[in-house]
């Protein structure tokens, strides 16, 4: 197992690379089995989760091969198999996108139904809901979700509201499932994430006829065959959030490449709000700070809100600001693992249900603390470029599965990040 032992503080000074979006490549790499062939899928980042699906697909009979991590090459011929083991998507609970294009495709699919984790339930309900309402027949069995349209998908009218908003991976589910189905569906209140939009396009690509891309009313006019695509996910919004915290936590100056400002407003809105310059360039942007982090009070909210996925990070940020702050979680509302670390390292933070109550300190110190999930690691690790002293953080495993080679880009930018195998 992994460690980063870290000294601080430092002060990032460069430019950085920002990788393919991996919630973009996964539910791409699933739409593949709709597409009886080889398809090309570029930029896809070169992490755990990645291989994990490419795993899965394999089991499924597609073959894929990547070549330096970044091109993929799914030939999805033959599907043969269409069940998603325990095994595989416990270890990452993205795999249940591969339910709908699995349904759509085979006609059947059997694929493990996902637990909770770190930040939460997570229960798939409203993926079942919307795939039933596409006529598949759905019921869990041992553990696993057993879906069946042995008559095929037909269109309909479907609205895939839940209790915190849309939900992206159910959307992504619906979405592929439809595109085979016969007639027209809408769905209402559809994920509008950047991510979802890129599937769309991808989708279209295959030969998919979608209307509506980036908006939660999705038009989708069923076709027969979708053919093998070459498609190029778009870069991390996720990535480049967590950076340009690097450089706003460090007072440094960093130049993000290949980084979609327009997917980021409400991410540069608030960034911006609480005392960091984001000045845009041709493919990216410039951040850095001069004067004092100022306290605000954020909620997450699903795009084009500010995204719960940053939240962590951005709450490392209030944590040294110059008042109090609070963050509101209206996604998930327990994701706050990160909370008890940070104290550790002397940070101010009270939990209050759904939210967290920040009172700014001027300095936080080194700690051994412990990551929890993806996010909350990454918070940690920018906790660790501000703070006095040598931060070690354990299980380091959960940075892994969403940040391409972090150490490397951050040591490129003058961070002091060893990685240690224990
Ligand atoms: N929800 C339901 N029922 C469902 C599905 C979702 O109640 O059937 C609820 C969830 O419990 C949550 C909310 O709806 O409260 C939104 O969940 P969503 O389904 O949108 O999450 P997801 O699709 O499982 C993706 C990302 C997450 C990201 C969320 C929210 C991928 C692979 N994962 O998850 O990314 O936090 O959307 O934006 O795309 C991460 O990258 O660290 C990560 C966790």
């Amino acid at each position: 197992m992994d460690l980063f032992e870290i000294k601080g503080p430092v002060q990032l000074e460069g430019s950085v690379n920002i990788s393919g979006s991996k919630n973009a490549a996964l539910p791409i790499m699933a739409s593949t089995v709709l597409a009886p062939g080889k398809s090309i899928i570029r930029g896809a980042p070169n992490l755990a989760d990645i291989s994990v699906l490419a795993k899965l697909l394999r089991s499924l009979g597609a073959k894929v091969k990547s070549n330096a991590g970044s091109k993929l090459r799914i030939d999805a011929s033959v599907i043969d198999n269409p069940v998603g083991h325990y095994d595989t998507v416990r270890k990452m609970r993205a795999s249940i996108c591969i339910l709908g294009p699995l349904l759509a495709r085979c006609g059947q699919a059997k694929v493990s139904m996902p637990g909770g984790c770190a930040i939460g339930d997570r229960p798939v309900d409203i993926h079942l809901r919307g795939l039933r309402g596409l006529g598949a027949q759905i019921h869990l069995e041992n553990g696993y979700i057993v879906a069946e349209a042995p008559h095929g998908l037909a269109g309909t009218d479907i609205f895939l509201g839940g209790p915190f908003g849309s939900t992206v991976l159910g959307t992504a589910n619906v979405l592929m499932a439809a595109t085979l189905a016969k007639g027209t569906t809408v769905i209402e209140s559809a994920a509008c994430e950047p991510e979802i939009a890129d599937l769309a396009n991808c989708l279209n690509k295959m030969g998919a006829k979608i209307r509506g891309i980036g908006s939660p009313r999705l038009i989708i006019d069923g076709v027969d065959s979708l053919s093998p695509v070459e498609h190029t996910v778009i870069p991390d919004r996720v990535e480049a959030g967590t950076f340009m915290a690097a450089a706003a936590i460090t007072a440094g100056r960093v130049e993000l490449k290949n980084c979609r400002l327009n997917d980021m407003m409400a991410v540069v809105d608030k960034f911006s709000g609480i005392g960091a310059q984001i000045e845009p360039t041709d493919n990216g942007c410039v951040v850095s700070r001069d004067g004092p982090l100022k306290p605000a009070d954020i909620t997450t909210q699903p795009y084009p809100g500010f995204p719960t996925d940053l939240q962590a990070q951005l709450m490392v940020l209030l944590a040294l600001a110059d008042g109090n702050s609070v963050i509101t979680e209206k996604i998930f509302p327990d994701r706050f693992m990160h909370v008890a670390e940070l104290n550790r390292m002397a940070a101010n933070l009270r939990k209050e249900g759904p939210s967290v109550i920040i009172a700014g300190v001027k300095k936080l110190i080194a700690a051994p603390v412990m990551a929890s999930d993806l996010r909350a690691s990454a918070a940690l690790v920018l906790a660790a470029l501000a703070a006095e002293g040598t931060t070690i953080i354990n299980r380091v495993y959960h940075i892994d599965r969403g940040y391409e080679r972090i150490e490397q880009k951050l040591n490129a930018l003058g961070a002091k990040i060893t990685r240690k195998t224990i």
